[in-house]
C-alpha cells in the first residue's frame, strides 16, 4: 500500500510541488466546478501510478490543480466507487496520496436521494454524519502508521467549524442549505423502498454510493472533511418516478450553479 501511495504522491509532485490547500472530490454531474480553477494543471488519472480510470459518464477521470478564490485547490474529476469491483485501497488511494501531499482540508461532493421529507431535488445538503455500517471499512487490514492511528475516534468526521463556514456562506450569496445524515449503500442498483423504509427508521436523511469511504480515510489522515451532497431524487419508494441515472444527471446539472457559486464563496471564507 505505501509503495502505490509513494508512486502515486511522487507523480503528482512532480507535476506540482508547491503547497495545496484543499482537495476536492466532485461526485456526478458536479464537475463544472473544475472549470472554475484558473490555469490548472492537468493531469490524467491513467498517467497516475494506481489510479484507475472511471468508466461512469459523468465521472471524467482527471485532476486539476489550480487557484480557486485565492486558495490552491486539487480536484478530482471522477473518482473510484466500491461498485465499480474496486477494493476499498484504491477507492481511497487519492485520499492518502492528498494526506502525503500535505493537503489539509477535503470537500467531497456527491449526488444522493433524499430520504427526510423536506430533502427534495436540487437541495444541497451539508452531511453532518454518516451511517456506514454496510461499507466495508477502507482502514481494515494492517494500519498505516504513516497515516493515523489503529483506532481513530470517528465523532466528527465532517467539521462542525466547516459546516458553520458553509453556512454563513450560503446566507451570503443566497443558497439555501440544509444538513443530514447520509447513509452509504453498495450499489450500483438503487436501493428497494423497504431498505430507504429500514434506513429512515436509523436515522439516515440522504442515500448515496460514495463518500464514506474517502471521508473515512480522510478522518483517520487527519485531513478536516466537509461533505456536500446534492439532492437528485427521492430516494425509492417515496416519489411515483423510476429512479434513473439520467435524471440524477439533469437535477444535477441544474443545480450546479449554485454549487458552484457556493463552494467558492466557502473558499473565500476559510
Ligand atoms: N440512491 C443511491 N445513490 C444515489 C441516489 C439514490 O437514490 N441518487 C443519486 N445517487
Amino acid at each position: 500500500m505505501y509503495t502505490t501511495i509513494n508512486q502515486a504522491y511522487e507523480y503528482i509532485y512532480a507535476k506540482y510541488n508547491k503547497p495545496i490547500d484543499i482537495a476536492i472530490i466532485l461526485g456526478s454531474g458536479l464537475g463544472p466546478l473544475a472549470d472554475e480553477i484558473e490555469n490548472p494543471i492537468i493531469i490524467d488519472y491513467k498517467d497516475i501510478p494506481g489510479f484507475p480510470i472511471s468508466t461512469i459518464p459523468g465521472h471524467e477521470g482527471k485532476l486539476y490543480i489550480g487557484k480557486v478564490s485565492g486558495k490552491t485547490v486539487c480536484a478530482m474529476k471522477g473518482r473510484f466507487h466500491y461498485y465499480e469491483g474496486h477494493d476499498m485501497d484504491v477507492v481511497t488511494l487519492p485520499i492518502r496520496v492528498f494526506a502525503k501531499l500535505g493537503i489539509k482540508y477535503l470537500f467531497v461532493t456527491n449526488a444522493c436521494g433524499g430520504i427526510r421529507e423536506d430533502l427534495n431535488p436540487g437541495q444541497i445538503t451539508l452531511i453532518s454524519d454518516h451511517i456506514g455500517l454496510f461499507a466495508p471499512s477502507p482502514l481494515r487490514g494492517p494500519n498505516l502508521d504513516e497515516f493515523g492511528p489503529r483506532f481513530k475516534d470517528m465523532s466528527e468526521v465532517y467539521s462542525k467549524e466547516l459546516r458553520n463556514i458553509a453556512y454563513h456562506a450560503a446566507k451570503k450569496v443566497d443558497v439555501d442549505l440544509k444538513e443530514g445524515v447520509y447513509c452509504f449503500f453498495k450499489g450500483p442498483m438503487f436501493e428497494t423502498p423497504a431498505e430507504i423504509r429500514a434506513f429512515r427508521a436509523l436515522g439516515a436523511d440522504m442515500c448515496g454510493m460514495s463518500t464514506v469511504p474517502e471521508a473515512i480515510v480522510a478522518r483517520h489522515s487527519g485531513m478536516t472533511t466537509l461533505g456536500i451532497s446534492l439532492v437528485t431524487n427521492k430516494a425509492a419508494g417515496l416519489s411515483t418516478n423510476q429512479l434513473d441515472h439520467k435524471e440524477v444527471m439533469a437535477a444535477a446539472d441544474k443545480a450546479e450553479i449554485d454549487l458552484v457559486k457556493l463552494v467558492k464563496e466557502i473558499i473565500k471564507e476559510m
